[in-house]
């Protein structure tokens, strides 16, 4: 069974200077209790990605144009209504943010935010809604929770707060926890309790993850299949090793080159020489061919090469690089 399956998502930000398709005909499928990394630079979609499966897009002036996200036994979710996606969010998937301070109301007791999250879906007394806010925050490792309960955001470390957002996110035992870039606000070691968190929940209640990150340490301790992005498309895809191990497209080789070293966490992605896409007006053919070490006049003609196998001894390790499907 396929719990999530993305079809040719494409969606739009208008702007000033004209219409970004930050997202441009992406396809991806997860599986009950699987972790799935999106990797790539800042900007190329990554974000704009996770918010279309919930449309929560902060206001900004965003929609999906094109594609579907279908989940399993709700329907295509592009094409729901906001009433009827209201009902998924939280409820079947829920969306953890980069900046847990955001994510919370600073207005209101932690106790009772969750509380109101288990209220909004289920039918409880305000009495059970918290005690079981308090079993969740057992479950994330929150000390001395009773106390905790009653604290403001504001009183609580980023460290502890992410344990709140994700107590929030795993309320009503969701079957998909998407997790945009949950660590890179907090400290190292606070991040491998987090991620090592996020696990924990996957192996007791086979919840997926969408995990998005800069960090290919990250995806390499965690993920159990990536997908690279480039300028608004995925450009290579397969499981960890495949993909970390055995890279194909010359995008991803430049990213793990970039890193100094494979074994140190935390580090942020050197950045690759020459400016990523633009959105508004992509390069015509592979996106990254401008930058590309290995670009033939070939790569900068036609539409963009769509994601292929190119073995047949691995058939889900799809790459976008069109010199790869003529070697
Ligand atoms: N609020 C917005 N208004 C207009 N355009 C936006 C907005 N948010 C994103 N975009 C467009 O979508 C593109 C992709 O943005 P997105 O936030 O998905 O990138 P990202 O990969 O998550 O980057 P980062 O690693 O910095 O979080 C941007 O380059 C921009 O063109
Ligand atoms: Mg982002």
């Amino acid at each position: 069974m396929t719990l999530l399956s993305v079809q040719d998502l494409v969606t739009e930000f208008a702007g000033p200077s004209g219409t970004a398709r930050a997202v441009d005909g992406v396809s991806f499928d997860i599986q009950p209790g699987e972790i799935f990394g999106i990797v790539g630079e800042s900007g190329c979609g990554k974000s704009a990605t996770c918010r279309s499966i919930l449309r929560l897009f902060g206001g900004a002036d965003a929609r999906i144009a094109g594609g579907s996200i279908r989940l399993d036994g709700a329907g295509d979710l592009a094409a729901m209504p906001e009433r009827a996606l209201g009902h998924i969010r939280g409820r079947d998937v829920a969306f953890i943010f980069q900046d847990p301070l955001t994510a919370l109301n600073p207005t209101m007791r932690v106790g009772r935010q969750i509380a109101e999250v288990i209220k909004r879906h289920r039918r409880v007394s305000w009495r059970e809604a918290r005690a079981m806010a308090l079993q969740l925050l057992r479950d994330v490792h929150v000390t001395s929770p009773e106390r905790r309960l009653d604290a403001w955001p504001h009183e609580l470390s980023g460290g502890l707060r992410q344990r709140i957002v994700i107590a929030m996110a795993l309320a009503l035992q969701p079957r998909l926890i998407i997790a945009d870039e949950p660590t890179t606000a907090l400290d190292v070691t606070v991040q491998d309790q987090i991620l090592r968190l996020l696990m924990e929940r996957r192996a007791a209640s086979g919840t997926a993850i969408i995990l998005v990150t800069h960090d290919l340490g990250v995806v390499s301790e965690v993920c159990d299949r990536v997908a690279v992005m480039y300028g608004g498309r995925f450009v290579e895809t397969g499981t960890t090793a495949e993909v970390l191990d055995r890279p194909r497209h010359p995008y991803t080789r430049a990213l793990l080159a970039a890193l100094p070293s494979r074994a140190m966490r935390g580090q942020p992605l050197t950045p690759i020489e020459g400016t990523p896409p633009s959105l508004t007006a992509p390069p015509p053919g592979c996106r990254f061919a401008p930058r590309c070490p290995r670009a033939e006049d070939v790569c900068s003609a036609g539409p963009p090469p769509p994601l292929m196998a190119h073995e047949a001894a691995a058939p889900r390790h799809l790459d976008a690089c069109l010199l790869e499907g003529m070697r």
